[in-house]
């Protein structure tokens, strides 16, 4: 039985991998490990949190001890590196976390990794690491052209440099010491159980509220929207049959400026809601705020996926249309899962960063 160990895994992605992995295979065993930052949810993975394959262990990948402790219990196969701080406003607000975390915390998990699996000159066959990175390591482009994986880096936030400076290490080990690993890096999720800091799930939420939709700058900037499944099935697919020391690129081929999102979004809530539904009376585009603009923003992503096309038969199989309708249903249905997050610390988060 093949062992993974999956940290973030209480996180928007690494919930939704979890769970589409368990739900995918009865012979593979998982650990996952996470710190329970505010973006941290058990709550993500009741469905499976009783499954015999499953366990949890708290722990900060920061922290050598505890990293180390379960890499000597277990045998390790594959670790999939989900650990981060996310978000791209907080990074601005205070960037040390992100250093800590995404760039300290990757080389905690790769040199307790190289140690486990050596084996006399070279590494165990099978083992790998694969660190989750992202398209905004490539910075922003202009009206054309796609983010390919040789586009140089040139990252603008401190969230997108501390990820680059993980894939870096990652390189380094890949360089160095034949370290067995992969690199993906993926344009902007959406789906059920992500916090609403980011902009969909924040923009559903604040229309059941009746609150502004605020938009930044002139609401044109371009994101390359993917549904989280597709992004599990991709990563799946890159650990079974991606090639040792290669980086791909994982992007929806569905580019949006976001005012088009806020607008799909008041639209579907429209379409979907009961008829006698009192939210309906609000939910319209004189919600729409334009606000002050993000330090730095980057203006477009947009990803070439054909090389995680040609090679392992990946591509991305839920049309937007589609994955929003199923995503909004989704925060209907969980509206109490909505509540229990965006209580207490949220409302803190909500009127420093919109004040
Ligand atoms: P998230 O913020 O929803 O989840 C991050 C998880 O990591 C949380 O469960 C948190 O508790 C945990 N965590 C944070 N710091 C930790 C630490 N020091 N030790 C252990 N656990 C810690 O993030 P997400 O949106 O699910 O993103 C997951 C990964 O995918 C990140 O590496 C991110 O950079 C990358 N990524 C995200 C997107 C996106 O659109 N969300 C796109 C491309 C890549
Ligand atoms: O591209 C991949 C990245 O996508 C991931 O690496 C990050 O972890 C993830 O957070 C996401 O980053 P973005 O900054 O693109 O996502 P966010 O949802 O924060 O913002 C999407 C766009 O919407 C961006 O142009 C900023 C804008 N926005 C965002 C918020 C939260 C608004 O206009 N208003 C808002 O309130």
């Amino acid at each position: 039985m093949r062992t993974y160990l999956i940290t973030g895994g209480a996180g928007f992605i690494g919930s939704n991998f979890i769970l589409y992995m368990l739900n995918k295979y009865n012979d593979i065993k998982i650990i996952n490990v996470d710190a329970l930052t505010y973006a941290g949810n058990l709550e993500n993975l009741k469905e499976i949190e009783k499954n015999s394959n499953y366990g949890f262990v708290k722990a900060d990948i920061c922290d050598n001890e505890k990293i180390e402790e379960i890499f000597k219990n277990n045998d390790i196969d594959y670790v999939i590196n989900f650990a981060a701080e996310s978000h791209v406003d907080r990074s601005i607000k205070n960037p040390e976390i992100f250093a800590k975390t995404n760039i300290l915390g990757t080389v905690v998990l790769l040199d307790i990794a190289k140690k486990y699996w050596q084996d006399g000159e070279g590494f165990i066959e099978g083992k790998k690491y694969l660190q989750v990175s992202t398209d905004e390591v490539y910075g922003s482009l202009g009206d054309d052209g796609f983010f390919h994986e040789y586009t140089p880096l040139d990252p603008h936030s401190p969230y997108s440099a501390s990820k680059a400076s993980a894939d870096m290490i990652v390189k380094s080990y890949i360089d160095t010491y034949k370290f067995p690993a992969n690199i993906t890096r993926c344009s902007n999720n959406y789906g059920p159980y992500q916090f609403p800091e980011k902009l969909i799930p924040l923009v559903i939420n604040n229309c059941l509220e009746g609150r502004d939709l605020p938009v930044y700058g002139d609401g044109k900037n371009i994101r390359d929207w993917l549904y989280v499944e597709d992004h599990a099935k991709a990563i799946d697919m890159v650990i079974n049959k991606g090639r040792l020391g290669q980086i791909y690129n994982i992007g929806g081929h569905n580019e949006k400026q976001n005012i088009e999102i806020v607008n799909i979004i008041i639209d579907t809530l429209n379409q979907i809601l009961d008829e006698n539904d009192v939210r309906k009376k609000y939910i319209s585009d004189k919600l729409i705020k334009y606000v002050k603009d993000r330090k730095g923003h980057d203006r477009r992503y947009a990803i070439d996926p054909s090389k995680i096309k040609d090679e392992i038969g990946w591509y991305p199989e839920t049309c937007f249309e589609e994955g929003i309708k199923r995503t909004i249903k989704w925060y209907l249905e969980n509206e109490e899962w909505l509540k229990n997050i965006t209580n207490g610390e949220y409302l803190n988060y909500y009127s420093e960063m919109y004040e």
